[in-house]
């Protein structure tokens, strides 16, 4: 017999879309689930201002199928060079619904972003004046530093003088995956917020070497510990509204992923929901899976849960999908952990 469950239906607030093919290839996935994301600045050149940001805004609505209603919420790529006088005249329009700070370097895309954070903080004090949120790939670029430690070091070094100094900046903690950031999280107000991934609740590092050297397992923030995981697994089934989905999909052709300097990035759009809901359904947590994906988020950033459900189903037998789509010439692997999947969307 077929489980069914119906939610208010979800946003997804961390998404990367891409541009030209690659946007045209992804979007129908997330437009059939989601009714809006925030949408990463990424691209080359970066969003870095109101005009960029419109003009991928209407990118995307022109690429959106027939019919749907996906809204996409922009955002501005944080460099040195930002000024406080551009994300006031955003503010103004709702040009942008955050400001992301990608660390120089840290991950894809990334060449753009900030060398120091004492370099943008005439943007942070504006940001805290008018209450626009900072989204953060919380991730130190020290090649000294472990890559499995980066994150936690991220906290003392970056955040914790940063919550100091801006205490009333609403920041957003991306694709948490460490037990020190769900602690550090915990510790703090309703200004910090965090976002969690389909996949950071299923992989460990050991995915990442599982049968052979896999980079379809490999994003950044890189897939911690068991002790990690758990810490991650448990926030997302709380019920506390700091914490919330943001998929980090991230779509990479097959031809980037599958070679030596493999692609950080991870596409799970496609069965992003189900995966979602099957975790939640295995913590016995169904009853909170509806505030992860389709209310906390959308309180924080000020809007109204979507008027519209989804309906998901969970079969008897795993859910058989081509686990690809194609991309212009290219093809894109979507996320697979090594755990059948047996939910789906079925309305
Ligand atoms: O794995 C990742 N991929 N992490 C990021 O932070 C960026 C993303 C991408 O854009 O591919
Ligand atoms: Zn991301």
């Amino acid at each position: 017999m077929n489980t069914e469950i119906t939610i208010i239906r979800p946003d997804d607030w961390h998404l990367h879309l891409r541009d030209g093919d690659m946007l045209a290839a992804v979007l129908p996935s997330t437009a059939k689930i989601y009714g809006r994301a925030i949408v990463m600045p990424n691209l080359i050149p970066p969003v870095t201002t109101v005009k960029l940001a419109e003009e991928y805004r209407k990118r995307i609505i022109d690429a959106r199928p027939e019919g749907s209603d996906f809204k996409p919420l922009m955002t501005c790529y944080l460099t040195d060079t930002t000024s406080p006088e551009e994300i006031k005249a955003a503010y103004a329009v709702k040009a942008f619904h955050a400001v992301k700070l990608f660390p120089a370097g840290a991950t894809t895309n990334s060449e753009s972003g900030v060398t120091d954070i004492a370099n943008v903080y005439p943007v942070l004090e504006t940001m805290q004046e008018i209450g626009l949120p900072l989204s953060v790939h919380g991730e130190v670029v020290d090649p000294e530093v472990d890559i499995f430690d980066r994150e936690a070091v991220f906290i003392n070094r970056v955040l914790e003088p940063l919550r100091k100094d801006f205490p009333e900046l609403k920041i957003v903690f991306e694709h948490l995956t460490s037990k020190e950031g769900v602690d550090y999280v915990f510790e703090q107000d309703k200004n910090m917020v965090a976002t969690i991934t389909p996949h950071h609740l299923y992989l460990t590092r050991n995915d990442l070497f599982s049968g052979g050297l896999n980079p379809y397992m490999y994003c950044l923030p890189i897939a911690k510990t068991f002790a990690d995981r758990k810490a991650v697994r448990k926030a997302a089934v709380s019920g506390d509204e700091r914490f919330f989905l943001g998929t980090d999909s991230a779509p990479h052709p097959a031809r980037i992923k599958e070679k030596s300097k493999a692609a950080a990035g991870i596409f799970n759009a496609p069965t992003s929901i189900g995966y979602v809901t099957q975790f939640f359904e295995e913590m016995n947590a169904l009853d909170k899976l509806e505030g992860f994906t389709s209310i906390y988020g959308a309180r924080f950033y000020g809007f109204s849960p979507n008027s519209s459900t989804i309906t998901l189903a969970k079969r008897d037998k795993p859910v058989e999908i081509d686990w690809q789509l194609k991309s212009g010439g290219d093809v894109v692997k979507i996320f697979k952990p090594g755990i059948p999947l047996y939910w789906e969307l079925v309305d």
